[in-house]
């Protein structure tokens, strides 16, 4: 008889509420895939909008759907020709497939094996879980897209978040001027993360704040926040500046600012980076709260507010 899990699963697109834990079949394990006992799986705001319908028309879903691309766990079993890791090696990973069928909210998934990295040791399972979706995005964004400089200034939209607090640490690491914007209760902890300047969005012109350090401007805009917060931050881009945005798109921006949207993609290359970054004491992953796979809707309640701080991880 085939393997079976618990898993949060959803049977139509809608709200939180739609999730149900279920005990449902393992699927079996093919030719270079392996399966993962999941220890923890971290939130995203993506996971809502996979469940709201929001992105079918590029990423289709297959009902039953568990949501959760954010995993850290265990290596169980190895399919054939799978040979990188063993049974036993502590892994992470960012397991967006291209169809949305079997996610992270579960006690197991399978993945192909070029997904996984190792694990950081110095991490615990849920700090790790914390790491990919957020990581690769931020990494993705300020050196792929942005291609961020030692020596370069940048402003991060919404720097206390997931891919925020990552993006801070890796524009320190790189050896940049970081600004970042959050709501005021969030500041010391971005100051904690290596930011070097603070500001807030609610009663502050962000452009002009930031003009007023940098008169200038900033060489690098990060946006994960959009809105009227991008939109006031545009005077502070230097005319050779870039904008690199993980929400907007470029369908309301001024033609000649040099733009580009990410999305992220699974990159487990630059997974064992931020692994060494992570071991090395340099990237740190603050979980401001667990769930179990039963308060997984509760979860999604959270990071739908759209003010989760650090990461939310639920431990299967
Ligand atoms: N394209 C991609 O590949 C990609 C990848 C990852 C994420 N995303 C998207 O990027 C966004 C951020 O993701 P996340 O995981 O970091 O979310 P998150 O963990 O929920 O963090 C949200 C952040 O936005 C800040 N914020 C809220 N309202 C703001 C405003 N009006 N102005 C400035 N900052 C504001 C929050 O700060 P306070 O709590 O202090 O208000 C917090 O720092 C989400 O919409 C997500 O779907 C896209």
């Amino acid at each position: 008889m085939a393997k079976q899990m618990k898993a949060a699963v959803y049977d139509a697109f809608g709200s939180a509420d739609k999730l149900e834990i279920r005990e449902i079949e393992v699927p079996e394990l093919k030719e270079g895939e392996v399966l993962v006992k999941i220890k923890a799986a971290a939130v995203n705001p993506v996971d809502s909008a996979v469940r709201e319908g929001y992105l079918k028309d590029f990423l289709p879903v297959e009902f039953p759907a568990i949501p959760g691309w954010d995993v850290a766990g265990v290596v169980e079993e190895r399919g054939f020709s799978s040979r990188r890791f063993q049974k036993g090696d502590d892994v992470y990973a960012y397991a967006r497939r291209p169809l949305v069928k079997y996610g992270t909210y579960a006690e197991y998934i399978v993945l192909p094996e070029s997904y996984l990295a190792s694990k950081p040791t110095s991490l615990s399972f849920e700090e790790a879980a914390g790491i990919p979706l957020v990581g690769l995005t931020a990494y993705q964004s300020l050196f792929d897209a942005g291609n961020l400089q030692k020596g370069q200034t940048v402003l991060i939209l919404g720097a206390s978040g997931g891919v925020g607090t990552m993006a801070i640490q890796l524009a320190k690491e790189q050896g940049a001027t970081v600004v970042g914007v959050a709501s005021e209760q969030n500041h010391q902890y971005m100051k904690e993360l290596g930011a070097d300047h603070t500001i807030k969005y609610k009663d502050t012109h962000i452009g002009d704040a930031v003009k007023e350090i940098f008169p200038d401007g900033v060489d690098l805009i990060f946006d994960c926040a959009s809105g009227e917060t991008l939109q006031q931050s545009l005077v502070a881009l230097k005319p050779n500046g870039k904008l690199v945005s993980i929400l907007n798109q470029g369908q309301d921006l001024d033609k000649g600012i040099d733009f580009t949207y990410v999305f992220v993609e699974p990159n487990s290359s630059q997974l064992d980076r931020l692994r060494e970054l992570a071991d090395a004491g340099k990237l740190k992953v603050l979980v401001s709260q667990t769930y179990t796979l039963q308060e997984a809707a509760e979860a999604m309640k959270q990071i739908e507010t759209k003010h989760t701080t650090g990461k939310i991880v639920i431990i299967p």
